[in-house]
């Protein structure tokens, strides 16, 4: 594996690589959940780009930039021991200037749910997003379904901007009790992770009465809300929605998103199941 920390040797190096490019965008502090995008990319390349780079522009005033987890040396190894070719660390001077152009969110599918609570957010996930795929030229970039608006977001871009990369889904990775695998679970003491629990037997539930035939948002939506709110510090949303993100009054198997986002304690955790 080879590491590149600015745009002239990154560049260099990816000029090397003939063949198919899957790219992973990361903000480092890597676990399983990203190791299954790696290992998808390596499956399906030729050769294998990560990117490791905090993005300040999709944090919000506030927000835990400063905290956010930083393990270069863990995720180095990682990283090496997973196959991947080119790793890229980028500083931020190295992705930004001082007087930007700027992408912007659709207006109504970037400034809903997430983009309600966290009103800019995608307007620097899109920027970083763009600047990285087109950086890296890959043919794939591997993306989790755990970020469900974002990856929506991410294919509407690609969409818009007629951008020759495919944008391949992923499947969420939990932990045995059902977690979803986050960078922000480490902020979680042992009483807020267990409280945490309650985000995915939320969604089992709701996949149960979904199940057994119920189709009714506001009754799926009020089980969960009734496995939540006595664990969750702060419920911000339950949302059922199509895969383009518009609400939807009854389930549509096939087509649906079953969305929760909540603080527990300090931290924010979203999670969602895609109703198959
Ligand atoms: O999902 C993430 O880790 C980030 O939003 C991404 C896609 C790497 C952009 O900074």
């Amino acid at each position: 594996m080879v590491v590149a920390r600015d745009y002239a040797s990154f560049s260099e190096l990816r000029d090397e690589m003939k063949g198919s490019i899957g790219f992973v965008p990361t903000m480092g502090a890597l676990h399983e959940g990203h190791l299954s995008l790696i290992r998808r990319a390596r499956e399906e390349n030729d050769h294998v780009i990560v990117s490791i780079f905090v993005n300040p522009t999709q944090f919000l005033e506030g927000e835990d930039l400063d905290k956010y987890p930083r393990r270069e040396e863990a995720d180095r190894k990682i990283c090496e021991l997973a196959g991947v070719d080119l790793l890229y660390l980028p500083t931020t001077d190295q992705i930004y200037e001082e007087d930007e152009l700027c992408m912007g969110a659709p207006k109504i599918r970037g400034y809903i749910l997430e983009g309600a609570k966290r009103p800019g957010h995608f307007d620097g996930m899109l920027q970083v997003v763009m600047k990285l795929l087109n950086l890296s030229r890959a043919e794939r970039a591997y993306f989790g379904k755990k970020d469900a608006q974002q990856l929506i977001l991410i294919q509407q871009m690609v969409r818009n901007y007629f951008m020759p990369v495919e944008i391949v889904p992923c499947e969420i990775v939990r932990d045995a009790d059902g977690l979803a695998l986050s960078s922000r679970n480490l902020y979680l003491d042992d009483d807020e992770r267990r409280r945490a629990l309650s985000l995915s037997r939320s969604l089992k539930k709701a996949a149960k009465l979904i199940q057994s035939g119920e189709r009714k948002s506001e009754i799926i939506r009020a089980a969960m809300r009734g496995i939540l709110e006595p664990e969750v510090t702060e419920l911000e949303y339950v949302a059922i929605v199509d895969r383009e993100f518009r609400p939807l009054e009854e389930v549509e198997p096939g087509n649906t998103i079953i969305l929760v986002a909540a603080k527990v304690g300090q931290t924010r955790l979203i999670d969602n199941l895609w109703v198959r």
